[in-house]
């Protein structure tokens, strides 16, 4: 094994449940039950050969045996066993009232799908059952994969149709996920806009449905393909039942959480069924994203954690240990459009100087690019800015010891470009009709070939002639008018899924063949964020508005679903463009330290105390990076509607903690609460280092207790705290690290 990754197996082994994964099945009651890292899922194949789920929680004893699965007759005739049954994924057929997995029409226009178990295997950590249809030759293929670290579950779907003609698909799902009858469940959900991400929503579970979903040909601002039922809901963030999951998909995608008329939930999650239309060949077969799913007794807090373990370990590219993210610097806020070799040469210097390692060329270097208005499509290097190419621009970032990276908006093209008078067909577009543009530009179809083969073509190039570690790959509006006039109006539809599908080509394909490249996702900020990009992508910038106040509850927010690890958080210059209040630099490099540190500000305008604050706080961050971005995040206090917040992160081996605490507006003077840590060794010692300037220490007679040089994991959990902060926008922050016994 690689040492790397057996440390990184051994620290984990410390922080989760025993890793190990078992998949069972019972022929005698014809019960499977996956057992792995703390839960257990069981279901069965009943009378009548539906499969239906019969649990989903914290492991049971192996001893337990589940009785064999029985449908539920429901309680009236309006209620049907079709419906009242848990079924794991229902055909909308027979009578089902509730959310179906799969709804197809066929030729003749028979519109019933009825499934049943046919048979399954067992291959290591997946099992696969097969279901068809009672009467046509369609077929299920469900796929369970178990995470062995973290109990995380993921379902998909393989629909093959083996008839002799042609059906259309109107919704495929890629699982439902049942939880028992309750009335006691809180749903936890994200919700969001363009510069305003990741607001977290709570409301309780009432009888009907919530829509969480995507119309828009990505995943989007509007809500994170993310979902978690608490039960019971407990205030304390880590601790109480809580079910959680979330979809690999960044196309259109929705998520319904249902509480039926007995009170059952389902959350059913997969494509977008709105304007969905699959045309499925004979002996052709479609693919659903994978649904994730997970299940932990501590809490939110427990769900976040598990789910940044399994990010890190099994779904980011450079799995099971990728490298910590690179300080960067980013001209955009700084230079807009206006770049060229000697403004960015001067940016460089000044970033190498505070201790960034990576410098990010953004919008403008390409075409005839001088605003929004043009050049997107034509990937030549704009010869008036850079007349010698890029070439001595990434020389000079080198020479500096930083490596170079560069933004690109390949899946768009302005009208006044030469790509689109050469090619007015290659936009998505219905024929006829008005192209709706968006920051003038239109969406290239990059479901076409001709499309999907032009755009990995010049991003090759551009990767394999210039010295480039790093893409920002951009995306900065939604579709309109999704038509596909090249094809039969029968086929138009499958643009849905052709065109992620092609996405994801581009960058697997472009990741294999240049192995040292990085890749951020970015969609106007936040809006393609996903486990599915999130395979081919390293980070993905958070959101556009990068207000150290208001990034406090976008990033909170985001950590319910996503690891700090992909977060990347920019310091900008204040007063910005977003806000008018004025925070310190200082306040604004401890917001950012949250996740992967980014500059962005005009460094061309920053005085040389600011450099020197910079400086020290750089590298006080590539002290605790490894801990922020791959640790166990505990979120102490909410920055949502509370005058302060607090963040703590913990080594693996909780060697270290790392802890951010911010005071937004004070009222009437009281002292800021005492901060009770978490997820330390209680017996270890602990020494204290400040990473921000050391608040004011509280004088004799004051109420707070002074913050001690070194004390147990005991004190810092159970005695708590306090840190002096006083007045607006002020924060503190500090490290822990574990003194070795011998010291
Ligand atoms: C939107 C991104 O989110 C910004 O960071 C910047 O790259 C601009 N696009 C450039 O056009």
């Amino acid at each position: 094994m690689h040492l790397r990754t057996a440390l990184f197996t051994a620290a984990l082994a410390c922080a989760a449940p025993a890793a190990s994964a078992q998949i069972h099945y019972n022929p005698q009651t014809h019960v499977f039950r996956i057992d792995s890292a703390g839960t257990t899922y069981a279901f069965g194949v009943n009378d009548m050969q539906e499969l239906q789920q019969l649990y989903w929680g914290k492991a049971l004893a192996a001893s337990d045996n589940f009785p064999a699965a029985r449908s539920n007759d429901g309680n009236a005739s309006f209620d049907p066993a079709t419906s009242t049954t848990p079924q794991e994924y229902a055909g909308w057929g027979a009578g089902l009232y509730v959310e179906p997995a799969l709804k197809i029409t066929f030729p003749d226009g028979n519109r019933d799908l009825v499934l049943h178990y046919v048979s399954h295997t067992i291959d290591g950590n997946t099992l696969t059952i097969r279901l068809k249809d009672i009467e046509r030759e369609v077929f299920v293929s469900l796929r369970y994969t178990t995470d062995p670290q973290t109990g995380i579950l993921g379902r998909s779907a393989v629909i093959e149709n083996r008839t002799s003609d042609p059906l259309l698909i109107e919704q495929a799902e890629s699982a439902t996920w049942t939880l028992p009858r309750g009335t006691d469940y809180t749903l936890d959900y994200l919700t969001g806009r363009w510069a305003g991400e990741d607001q977290l929503q709570q409301e309780a579970i009432r009888p009907g449905q919530r829509v969480l979903e995507s119309r828009r040909g990505s995943t989007g601002h509007q809500n994170s393909p993310w979902f978690a039922v608490e039960r019971d809901h407990a205030t304390d963030q880590d601790t109480g039942d809580v079910w959680f999951g979330t979809l690999a998909w960044s196309g259109s995608w929705r998520i319904t959480v249902e509480q039926d008329q007995l009170r059952a939930i389902r959350i059913t999650g997969g494509y977008n069924p709105f304007d969905f239309g699959y045309r499925l060949a004979p002996g052709q077969s479609l693919d659903t994203p994978v649904f994730y799913g997970g299940y932990t007794h501590d809490g939110i807090g427990g769900a976040s954690r598990l789910l940044h373990r399994f990010e890190i370990a099994s779904i980011l590219p450079q799995k099971p240990t990728p490298k910590a993210r690179p300080v960067l610097y980013n001209s955009w806020e700084a230079t807009e459009f206006n770049v060229d070799e000697a403004g960015q040469e001067a940016l460089a210097e000044k970033a190498a100087s505070i201790g960034v390692e990576r410098f990010v060329m953004d919008d403008g270097w390409f075409g005839q690019r001088k605003d929004d208005h043009a050049g997107l499509g034509d990937w030549y290097v704009n010869p008036q800015k850079f007349p010698h190419g890029l070439k001595p621009l990434i020389d000079k970032v080198h020479s500096l010891g930083m490596d170079f990276g560069l933004w690109v908006e390949p899946e768009m093209v302005n009208p006044d470009s030469d790509l689109y008078r050469k090619h007015p067909d290659w936009v998505l577009n219905f024929t006829g009709r008005p192209r709706t543009e968006g920051r003038n530009q239109l969406v290239l179809n990059l479901a076409r070939q001709d499309v999907r083969d032009y755009v990995y073509g010049f991003l090759d190039k551009l990767v394999t002639e210039n010295d480039i570690a790093f893409l920002k790959w951009d995306y900065n509006r939604n579709w309109s008018e999704p038509g596909w006039p090249a094809v039969s109006p029968e086929e138009q539809k499958q643009v849905y899924v052709q065109y992620i599908d092609n996405l994801y080509s581009i960058l697997r394909e472009l990741r294999a063949k240049h192995p040292g490249l990085e890749i951020e996702s970015c969609s106007g900020g936040g809006g393609r964020v996903d486990l599915g990009i999130l395979r081919y992508t390293d980070e993905v910038w958070t959101s556009d508005n990068t207000d150290p106040f208001d990034r406090l509850s976008i990033q909170d927010g985001f950590t319910y679903a996503f690891t700090p690890g992909v977060m990347m958080a920019w310091v900008t210059d204040s007063p910005a463009w977003r806000h008018p209040g004025i925070t310190s630099v200082e306040y604004r490099f401890l917001s950012s330290m949250q996740g992967g540190l980014g500059v962005g500000a005009n460094l061309n305008h920053w005085t040389p105390e600011d450099f020197a604050t910079a400086k020290r706080l750089i590298a006080e961050y590539k002290q605790i990076r490894e801990t922020v971005q791959h640790g166990s995040l505990y979120r102490l206090v909410s920055p949502r509607g509370s005058e302060d917040s607090v963040t703590e992160s913990v080594s693996l081996d909780r060697s270290q903690a790392a802890v951010f605490a911010f005071l937004h507006t004070s009222q009437f003077g009281y002292p800021y609460p005492r901060i009770y840590l978490r997820g330390l060794d209680p017996k270890a010692e602990y020494r204290v280092h400040w990473i921000s300037s050391e608040p004011e220490k509280p004088g004799p007679h004051s109420e707070l207790t002074p913050m001690p040089d070194h004390a147990s994991g005991a004190w810092f959990m159970s005695h708590g705290v306090d840190v002096n902060l006083r007045g607006d926008f002020q924060a503190a922050a500090f490290r822990l690290d574990r003194v070795a016994a011998d010291e």
